[in-house]
Formats: C-alpha cells, structure tokens, sequence
C-alpha cells in the first residue's frame, strides 16, 4: 500500500454507503479553488493545489464505494482566459498530480481516461495524460476521466462536423442519424451517462460540462469550496440523489 493520500482537514468518516447502490457515473465541476485561496489571503494557486488534494480524496473514495465513472471538470474551453500564470499552473496539475498519484491509481485498478481537446494541451501536460492512459488501459476498476480542455459546445459541433463530413461523402444516410448514433461521435462514446452531477461553491450552473450527457443527470449543488468537499459530503450527495425520484419525462 503506498501511503499519500491527503487525509487533513478532510472529513473521512467510514462511508455507509451501500456499494450496490451507487451512480455508475458521477460527474463533478469542481468549482471555488479561487475563492477558498482568497478567503486565506493566499494566491489562487494554492486553492488549485488544495483542489488537487481534493481530487486524491474523492477519487480514492469513489473507487471504495463502487462507483465506476468519476469524471472531473478540470480546465474548461475558457479557462485559457485565465491570467497566464494561473492556466501555467493548471498545466502543469495533472503532471504534478500523477507523478504523486499514478502508483496507487495502478494499485486500485483505475483507469485515467480524457474527455476534451487534448491535442491542444502543452506537450508536457498531454505527455503525462497519455502515459497514465496507456498504464492503466487495461485496468477495470473505477475509470478516473479528466476534462480538459473541454466545452460541451465544442464537443457538440465537432461531432456535427464529422457526421456532416461522413454525409456529404455518401458514408451516411440522413434516417442513420438518430440520438444513439450521434453519441457515437462525442468524446464520452464510451462511456454512461452521469446519473449525477455535482457542482460545489454554491453555484448553480453548467457552465457548458457535459451539455448533451447530461440531460437526465440529477444535479446536487453544494455551498462547499472544493478544497473542502470531502468523503461523507459526496456520500451526501449520494444520498441526496437516490432521495429523487427518477422519471425520465414519465409518470
Ligand atoms: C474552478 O475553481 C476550478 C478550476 C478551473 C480548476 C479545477 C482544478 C482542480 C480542482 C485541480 C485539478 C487537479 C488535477 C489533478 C488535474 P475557480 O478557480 O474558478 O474558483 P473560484 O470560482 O472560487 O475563483
């Protein structure tokens, strides 16, 4: 066992959530990292790096209990906007964090998976993403998806580009179109759609994360800063969740 999960402050109580009946899929937008550095008089930085302290946490619990899709809003399509320090810094957090956390990851059996425009990414960032790819390709536990660089807009219109391009060279008929085919070309092909979807610091919106996947999730929004979301808050989450009665537009 290697020992470097974070556990300070966290509040890692033993989780009485039954393991039959978790989300497969759980998506979070891990939001309030700038805030919680603020309220510290610290630099937003260290909110990122107190966030990806975070991240080991939850990942860590979500293989515990049974959940097989963790995916994680870590760089959105607008974050480029962001002062150039701060985008450097959050470059250079997915190497930081799988130079630290790729053994356990292997010992766990979870799988690191990208959804996003990753050609776009610098080279040592994709670098590292590609390399814990292809380490844990094989595994079959929980699968640990990281979105970066990722828009739900943009994801949507590569898709339409690529069946446009498939129709216009006879390869397509329009009847072949349906909701099942067109999932087919967006980065989550693989992949269920999240049954939740989690978003910390008290805001309550999208902010363009998983537009199409997302439209059946159940979505919890929580006060918490996420340097401070810990394990019994995502199984409160948790609960919350299967407390909704789920209709998908029926009775
Ligand atoms: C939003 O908080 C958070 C981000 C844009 C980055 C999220 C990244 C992490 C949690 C670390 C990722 C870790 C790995 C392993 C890749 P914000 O900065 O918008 O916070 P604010 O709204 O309070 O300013």
């Amino acid at each position: 066992m290697i020992p470097f999960f974070n556990k300070k402050k966290k509040n890692n109580k033993e989780s009485h959530i039954h393991i039959e009946s978790v989300p497969k899929h759980i998506a979070i937008i891990m939001d309030g990292n700038g805030r919680w550095a603020k309220q510290r008089k610290m630099p937003r930085i260290k909110g990122h790096y107190e966030g990806m302290q975070t991240v080991k946490t939850i990942t860590r619990h979500a293989s515990d209990i049974g959940i097989k899709y963790l995916t994680l809003y870590a760089f959105s399509t607008e974050n480029w906007s962001r002062p150039k320090d701060e985008v450097n810094y959050l470059m250079k957090l997915p190497g930081d964090f799988l130079t630290t956390f790729l053994p356990e990851l292997i010992e766990k059996n979870v799988k690191v998976e990208t959804i996003g425009f990753i050609d776009q990414l610098p080279e040592h960032t994709r670098k590292a993403v590609l390399e814990a790819i292809e380490k844990t390709k094989d595994n079959t536990g929980l699968t640990l998806v990281f979105a970066l660089n990722y828009g739900g807009r943009k994801e949507i219109v590569s898709a339409v580009q690529l069946i446009a391009k498939r129709y216009k060279d006879n390869e397509l008929e329009l009847s072949e179109i349906t909701e099942d085919s067109f999932a087919e070309y967006l980065f989550t092909k693989e992949m269920p759609d999240p049954e939740l979807l989690i978003r910390t610091s008290g805001e309550e919106r999208l902010s363009n994360f998983l537009i199409w996947q997302s439209s059946y999730s159940e979505f919890v929004f929580v006060d918490t800063l996420w340097p401070d979301f810990g394990t019994a808050e995502l199984d409160k989450c948790i609960e919350t969740y299967h407390s909704r009665h789920r209709r998908f537009g029926g009775l």
